[in-house]
């Protein structure tokens, strides 16, 4: 990475567990804006094991390389960090980063050890390529949040640059899980957007009690047959605390299962 340092633009990293899709790509885009030219742009892709719970889909989680490959040259990559997890963990790994407040509701509450995983493995990212920017996208947006209180806690010279969530033409958040849904629950996999959207309509026409918004997501979720809420929060877009009175600062987040596979979204109140 020396040389990287040397070179005469910005270095930009982008990190990814793989899988890529359009999502990743917009990251990958801007990544190629803020480097410009003469900057360099670095993806990252390793499936972070310390990110996956136990009964998490770590083994089968796919890995298309030569796909990925391809998209990032077609997305103005310019080098491709690909550690194997035995470089990033070596025998007698021992040490983790752990965010105490912003990581502990909603995913956090669900994944124990998730945001611990995530904040290890991208300190480890940014100390190894250390870039002055690293480009993250605001469908996770708790890992946003997550990573920024990180780097502001532990004084990390870098900037997190967040990129809005891709979607499906019908409002499904592009993820690589959505390969997993069947034909019956991609169908209805768009009532996340729609629960969100609706609860921000509510919020227009004057609802700002949080309680009852999130009513609104509960309802709209259960409408799903298929759909199996994991939890639906409306919370301080900086804390992620659960907030009694929505407003300008709120966020609202869904997890929600169908079968095994869990999609998550959100929509912040502006
Ligand atoms: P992964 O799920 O591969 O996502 C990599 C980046 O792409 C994340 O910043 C994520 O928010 C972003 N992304 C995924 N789907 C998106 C969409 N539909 N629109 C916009 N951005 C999207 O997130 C991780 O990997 C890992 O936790 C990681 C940060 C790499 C640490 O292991």
């Amino acid at each position: 990475m020396g040389h990287c340092r040397r070179a005469p633009g910005p270095l930009i990293l982008v990190p990814t567990m793989g899988a890529l899709h359009a999502g990743h790509a917009a990251l990958l885009d801007r990544a190629r804006q803020l480097a410009g030219a003469r900057g360099t742009v670095v993806a990252s892709l390793f499936v972070n094991p310390t990110q996956f719970g136990p009964r998490e889909d770590l083994a089968r989680y796919p890995r298309p390389l030569a796909a990925d490959r391809k998209l990032c040259a077609q997305h103005g990559v310019d080098v491709l960090f690909l550690p194997t997890a035995e470089a990033m963990y070596p025998g007698g790994f021992s040490t983790y980063v752990e965010e105490g407040a912003v990581s502990l509701p909603l995913c956090g509450a669900s994944r124990p050890g998730h945001f611990r995983g995530v904040c290890t493995v991208v300190l480890k990212l940014l100390h190894i390529v250390a870039p002055a920017q690293a480009v993250f996208g605001l469908k996770d947006y708790q890992q946003c949040a997550v990573i920024r209180r990180m780097v502001r806690d532990l004084n990390l010279p870098v900037r997190i640059v967040p990129v809005a969530t891709v979607r499906e033409p019908d409002g499904l958040a592009l993820s690589s899980r959505n390969r997993y849904l069947s034909d019956a629950e991609r169908v209805q996999a768009p009532v996340l957007r729609r629960a969100l959207l609706a609860a921000r309509a509510a919020y227009r026409a004057g609802e700002k009690n949080a309680a009852r918004l999130r009513q609104k997501l509960v309802a709209t979720i259960a409408s799903a047959p298929l759909a199996r809420l994991d939890y639906a929060g409306v919370a301080d877009a900086d804390s992620l605390r659960p907030v009694r009175t929505a407003g300008r600062n709120t966020v609202m987040a869904l997890a929600v299962f169908f079968g095994p596979t869990r999609l998550i979204d959100n929509l912040t109140l502006k």
